[in-house]
């Protein structure tokens, strides 16, 4: 399955769900690649910190820029698992990604006010569908720092749907992005269940 994180919006936590999904699932034993399209190298970043360490599952990922269509649909063969990390903002990368793709992830950040996705990225799945009828697209609360309750504005989104997950704040999603861990090979029980819900919700019995 090819599992795309985007949005219009930098800092809501997409590379952190990304890399934190692929190490969930090299974990489980499944080949997984990591696709970064965004030239901020995220994704790209934790990756060369985890390769310096000889004591964590391997989690293969590559750079690609401009129309990512082909190389995504190409690797999708060879790879069990493709996860797309996006920028935050409208660009060849993203709408060629939402073409090439299963479901499309969209996480919010909960404390902030503009907490509604633009109507435009509702347009962008939209236009997406007409090529690729197949794509999914939920929204995800993320780095949610009090219970949030679920705003009407987020299921009203005609194109999305409301993911039943939520990614709290946790200081330990900082620190681990830092030494190249998920958190799921930090010992923190809050952030590995609710990654590993995410990931069930997500992948179910396939992994
Ligand atoms: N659940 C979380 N709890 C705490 N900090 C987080 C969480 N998710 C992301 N962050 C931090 O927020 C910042 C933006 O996250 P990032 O994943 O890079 O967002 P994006 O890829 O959407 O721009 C980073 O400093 C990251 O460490
Ligand atoms: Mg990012």
């Amino acid at each position: 399955m090819i599992l795309l994180l985007g949005g219009e919006k930098s800092g809501t936590g997409k590379s952190t769900i990304a890399v934190n999904l692929s190490v969930w699932l090299a974990n489980a034993g499944i080949d997984v690649l990591l696709i970064d399209t965004d030239i901020q190298r995220t994704a790209s970043q934790f990756i060369e910190r985890r390769n310096q360490r000889n004591d964590l599952a391997k989690v293969h990922c590559i750079e690609k820029r401009g129309n990512v269509f082909n190389t995504v649909r190409d690797l999708s063969s060879r790879y069990e698992q493709i996860i797309i990390d996006a920028g935050g903002r409208d660009s060849e990368e993203l709408r060629t990604a939402m073409v090439a793709s299963h479901l499309l992830y969209c996480p919010l950040k909960a404390n902030q006010p503009d907490l509604e996705p633009s109507a435009h990225m509702n347009e962008l799945v939209e236009l997406a569908r007409g090529l690729n009828p197949q794509l999914q697209a939920r929204l995800l609360l993320s780095i949610a720092s009090v219970i949030h309750e679920t705003e009407q504005s987020l299921i009203e989104l005609p194109q999305f749907s409301l993911s039943s997950i939520m990614i709290r704040e946790y200081n330990v999603y900082r620190d681990a992005m830092s030494d190249g861990c998920g958190v799921v090979e930090m010992n923190d029980d809050s952030a590995t269940a609710e990654i590993t819900a995410l990931a069930l919700e997500i992948y179910g019995d396939h992994a």
